[in-house]
């Protein structure tokens, strides 16, 4: 699939993001090695501090459809900025995709980063003993 492709499904996504109260739309869309598309929004709540974060959304969504390595991630937002993940969205993509692509598209520009500059000296699997599957 092309970067504009998956950069128009994160749009497609954002469009249902559920953010009374922000009024921040997020949408992100995961690539997985599979070749399958798998979509998140942000999904906020009266209690605040519940609220879920786009991307966190989309690896759940592959998740449960089966997908658990991802080649890219593309993330739309409103506003000047193109906006990398948050610390914890950050912490959920390295458990799947340590070496992800991420690219973000504003209203005004693109950018893109690799997860291990969003996210030095993570803590993942490799480092808990125990781990399954
Ligand atoms: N948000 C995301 O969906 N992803 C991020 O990486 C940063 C923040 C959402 C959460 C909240 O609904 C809104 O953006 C404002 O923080």
């Amino acid at each position: 699939m092309e970067l504009d492709q998956l950069v128009a499904k994160a749009r497609e996504a954002m469009q249902r993001a559920y953010a009374p109260y922000s009024g921040y739309r997020v949408g992100a869309a995961l690539l997985a090695e599979d070749g399958t598309v798998h979509t998140g929004c942000n999904v906020e709540n009266a209690s605040y501090g519940l609220t879920v974060c786009a991307e966190t959304a989309a690896v759940a969504n592959a998740v449960v459809r089966g997908a658990r390595r991802y080649r890219r991630l593309a993330i739309v937002t409103e506003g000047p900025k193109a906006v990398a993940p948050c610390g914890a969205c950050r912490q959920v993509l390295h458990e799947f995709a340590p070496e992800l692509l991420v690219v973000s598209e504003s209203d005004a520009e693109r950018r893109e980063w690799g997860l291990p500059e969003l996210l030095p000296a993570p803590f993942g699997k490799q480092l808990v003993s125990g781990i399954r599957p």
